[in-house]
């Protein structure tokens, strides 16, 4: 990380109980009296007559020596006046920045004591994810954690720049709001003033930053907190945070152009390295090359298309509308039991089957279905995979989605590396479907949400065909991970009206649950269009963290709970007679 911030603010950090860091204690500080504060790392004591501290704060560590025998304990807090002198030959430690010298002469006062800490605070201990979020306090004292949240402050500085930069406005939306049909599940507050009302919290500020807008701000941005209740995993929490936009009289490109600029300010912050421009591509190529909305660029391999190959063959695992291969390098030692297990999961996301062929050293295929190939077929598994001996081809045969969504999650599956390693790769994906499937009730599902712009060539098939409609909603996509997504919106009361019939939204419905927005509209909104990404998950893989949690001071478990304070927890009988609440035990 770049830490200029810090160096600039070094000189700040001094109060009147210390002059400066533990960390930025260098050579050129030798001779100087110095009070340091801090937490002792570590403590040896040679004899009655010697005693080293090492001593840790936001910066680093410093050795003080003190003539003399402390009475002290890991993590107890104190203050350290002494003078800085070169370490004695033999002893300087090159695996920290201090290491060429030394506090000497110290007087040490203890400012607070404390319990022994359950686990090491230094990054080499592992130590459970539990333990570290039941004492997440102690847990933030260690380094990577001190690291993580700082390039997390230095991406929002970024961003804040960039956007400040572009003419846009901060303005906070409220956190007590109404339900938007965004597809999560949302958090509800009850209302003490009005017994069987409820406030939801917001999933996004999407219908605020719209309705801002109309209300002429123009360019909007927000460091917005979001709450959706829905499942949690590496890259969900109930809580997170975008970086929200909106911007008015703009086309797709003008919103991508602010977005790309603040986000590889922010990768140059972070990284140091100012990432090139972001390619795009659309949601169709995404699907059919990648299997996937959200392509893993960092993987070169793509899907291949053997759908001619295959179109007249006997095989009659093969007689489907499109037939697509994946090539796995090196995948001919996987097991029988390991194959099995691919293809069950193939299985479980829709496809019939999974056909593997081993590439032998001669050249030869190794598989179940190999004797019934025609020689032609063959060559074709191999050449159009690009397949070498020692590879595995996969083969789904199915509907074009269903092909390329199967092989897709395979390709994540077993060639992604985690997350954070390796060249960051950035791609736009644009043009997505207006709606994606139906629901049970056989009303189409936004694809984005029903304030989504259908795409300027798809009007009429909106009314004839929607489920073939694109839209205009574009995607940002990091290393396999959607770091945001946006769209512009319809800012029309009649096509908004037509949308929301089309998802089988009756008129009377819209109008009760975004009566203000219609009503809004028809008083005059400019065209619009904006994009909201996570910045939990953009600074996870800026620091190469495998999951949103630990670049979160606070995150929740896997399971929703918060381990320090054990929310959620009940509240007391009067609150909730306060509330007009009456709890129902949940049914185990
Ligand atoms: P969307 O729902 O795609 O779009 O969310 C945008 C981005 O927010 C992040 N995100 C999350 N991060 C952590 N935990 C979660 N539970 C979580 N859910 C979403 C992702 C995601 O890409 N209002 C629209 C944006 C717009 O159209 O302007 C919206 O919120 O990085």
């Amino acid at each position: 990380m770049t830490t200029s911030n810090e160096q600039t603010v070094a000189g700040v950090l001094a109060t009147s109980m210390r002059d400066l860091l533990c960390g930025a204690l260098r050579p050129e500080h030798v001779g100087q009296q110095v009070r340091v504060c801090g937490w002792v790392a570590r403590r040896r004591e040679h004899g009655e007559h010697l005693a080293f501290i090492d001593l840790r704060d936001r910066s680093g560590i410093v050795q003080c020596v003190v003539d003399g025998s402390v009475d002290l304990r890991s993590e107890y807090v104190v203050q350290v006046t002494g003078t800085v002198r070169p370490r004695p030959e033999g002893t300087l430690n090159e695996t920290i920045a201090t290491g060429a010298v030394e506090i000497g002469d110290c007087k040490v006062e203890v400012l607070a004591a404390a319990e022994p800490p359950p686990f090491g605070l230094e990054d080499r201990s592992e130590v459970d994810e539990q333990i570290r979020l039941r004492y997440r306090y102690l847990d933030l004292r260690r380094p990577r954690m001190q690291r993580n949240l700082r390039i997390r402050a230095a991406v929002n500085r970024a961003l804040r720049a960039a956007m400040d930069r572009q003419g846009f406005v901060e303005v906070e939306t409220p956190i007590l709001w109404a339900p938007t049909p965004e597809g999560a599940r949302e958090f509800a507050v009850p209302s003490r003033l009005h017994h069987g009302s409820f406030y939801v919290l917001p999933q996004s500020p999407q219908l605020a930053k719209q309705l801002l807008m109309v209300g002429g701000i123009d360019r909007y941005y927000q460091i917005a907190r979001c709450m959706r209740d829905e499942d949690l995993r590496a890259d969900r929490q109930f809580e997170f945070t975008q970086l929200d936009l909106e911007a008015s009289f703009v086309t797709q490109d003008d919103v991508m152009a602010f977005v790309s600029e603040a986000v590889l300010d922010a990768a140059e912050v972070a990284t140091g390295v100012r990432p090139g421009a972001i390619p795009r591509m659309t949601w169709h190529e995404a699907m059919d090359r990648f299997g996937v909305d959200k392509p893993d660029l960092r993987v070169e391999i793509e899907l291949t298309d053997l759908s001619e190959t295959f179109q007249d063959s006997e095989v009659r695992a093969f007689s489907a509308p499109v037939v697509k291969a994946l090539r796995i390098p090196d995948g001919a030692t996987f097991t029988r039991s390991k194959l099995d297990t691919l293809t069950e999961k193939a299985k479980s996301l829709g496809a019939q089957g999974l056909a593997w062929f081993r590439v032998q050293d001669d050249g030869s295929l190794d598989s179940p279905l190999d004797r019934f190939l025609a020689d032609t077929e063959r060559a074709a598994i191999v050449e159009r995979s690009h397949a070498q001996a020692g590879d595995l081809v996969l083969i789904v045969a199915d509907e074009w989605r269903r092909a390329v969504e199967v092989l897709g999650a395979l390709r994540a599956q077993l060639l992604s590396p985690p997350v954070g390693e390796g060249e960051p790769r950035y791609v736009w994906v644009m043009d997505f479907p207006m709606f994606d499937g139906v629901d049970a009730d056989g009303n189409p599902i936004s694809a984005h949400h029903p304030f989504t712009m259908p795409h300027p060539d798809d009007f009429e098939l909106m009314k004839t065909d929607p489920l073939k409609a694109r839209s205009q909603a574009y995607d940002l996509v990091l290393n396999g991970w959607e770091l945001g997504s946006g769209s512009v919106r319809i800012h029309r009361p009649d096509l908004q009206s037509e949308v929301f019939r089309a998802l089988g939204i009756s008129e009377e419905d819209a109008e009760q649950r975004f009566g203000f927005l219609l009503g809004a509209f028809r008083h005059g909104a400019p065209p619009h269009a904006g994009f909201a990404f996570g910045i939990d998950r953009l600074v996870a893989i800026f620091t190469g963290a495998d999951t949103i949690r630990e670049v979160i001071a606070f995150p929740k478990t896997q399971s929703g709970t918060d381990l320090m304070t054990q929310a959620p927890s009940t509240i007391s009988n009067s609150a909730l007679l306060e509330l007009g609440i009456r709890t129902i035990p949940k049914e185990s």
